[in-house]
């Protein structure tokens, strides 16, 4: 038998946290006696000794977790709810903040993308050299890779390319179409659109800034067609402007759709009377859309000869200007407080 008072003390120094008694003389002296004792009571002295150097290793744990748990936080703090709105610190004074009207326009467009049935992924803000460009079917020095004025940091990733700062929302059209390919496979259509900041090296005027945000969209099933791209952007817009509107497709060229298009609409300010808008015209060039190149589709794992889908990628600056009729598209990165109470 172990001697009780002997057990009792190495219990309390694990309880107080005192990893030492593990190499204690104590717990030493306890081991060396089993050699002491006839071979018949060995055995259960051992099992006595195991049994007491787990209740202690128990104790001592006990005591490590409630060290590493964090202090509660006072989320009353630093002031007692009780103080008079005078007297309280005017840290954070978040009445007079407001939403950025990208985001309040964003959620309005998302709302709608929602209740026709689409997902929403966000894109990210360094992305590389494939999703750029090689998974969305732009060969290598291709000279479509030209025109997306493409900022590339010093890092490269380890291919070897320099990581970039997307100019696009495409980049995320391979991450998605991977993402739910499984979908497909059990009956559900791909239905996503993916809301994202992007970057060019453009030189910057009224109608061109080096960072604003784009709305891509893609659709994929068996069976999908043009026709159902032009009524899903209709759809949208109308739901949108809140009225009828007529649609235009012209054809165009992006290397990650066959075939492409610029998608306009007929200028919901003014009915196609012409206006400042639409630059007296009566229709408005909106956002480049098509047919998700097969190439896209197989890269990603989707046989191009079962399902087919459309895609598109739009600005969301350029509708908040139509909307607010805002002049110059750098007042949204400006921080200017004076343009932004506008919209608070
Ligand atoms: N990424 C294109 C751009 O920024 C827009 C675009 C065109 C997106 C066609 C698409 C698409 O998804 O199918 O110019």
């Amino acid at each position: 038998m172990i001697d009780q008072k002997l057990a009792d003390d190495l219990k309390k120094r694990a309880k107080e946290g005192d990893a030492t008694v593990f190499r204690s003389p104590e717990l030493k002296s306890l081991f060396d006696e089993i050699k002491t004792l006839p071979p018949e009571k060995r055995s259960a002295f051992g099992q006595e000794i195991n049994k007491l150097r787990s209740e202690l290793t128990e104790l001592l744990k006990a005591t490590q977790d409630t060290a590493e748990a964090l202090p509660p936080i006072d989320i009353t703090a630093p002031f007692d709810v009780n103080t008079a709105a005078t007297d309280r610190p005017q840290l954070l004074p978040s009445e007079i903040g407001s939403e950025h009207p990208l985001m309040t326009e964003l959620s309005a467009v998302l709302d709608i993308f929602y209740r026709m049935g689409f997902t929403a992924v966000e894109s990210r803000e360094i992305d590389d050299d494939f999703h750029m460009f090689g998974s969305l079917n732009f060969p290598e020095e291709h000279p479509a890779r030209d025109d997306y004025d493409t900022f590339m940091t010093t890092q490269t990733d380890k291919n070897g390319k320099q990581l970039i700062a997307p100019a696009h929302t495409s980049t995320m059209q391979h991450r998605v179409l991977k993402k739910y390919k499984a979908d497909l496979e059990s009956g559900k259509p791909i239905a996503a659109v993916i809301p994202g900041r992007v970057f060019r090296n453009e030189d910057l005027d009224a109608r061109h800034e080096h960072t604003f945000y784009q709305l891509e969209g893609i659709y994929v099933d068996k069976g999908i067609n043009v026709g159902h791209l032009i009524a899903t952007l209709q759809t949208f817009l109308q739901e949108y402007y809140g009225k009828q509107l007529e649609v235009r497709t012209q054809p165009f060229y992006f290397p990650f759709t066959e075939p492409s298009f610029e998608f306009t609409l007929s200028c919901p300010f003014c009915d196609k009377q012409g206006c400042n808008i639409c630059s007296q015209s009566g229709w408005i060039e909106l956002l480049g859309c098509g047919m998700i190149h097969p190439n896209v589709l197989s890269q990603a794992g989707i046989d191009p000869s079962i399902y087919s889908g459309f895609a598109w990628g739009g600005g969301i600056d350029r509708l908040v200007m139509m909307q607010y009729d805002v002049e110059d598209i750098r007042h949204f990165e400006s921080g200017k407080l004076d343009f932004l109470r506008q919209f608070a």
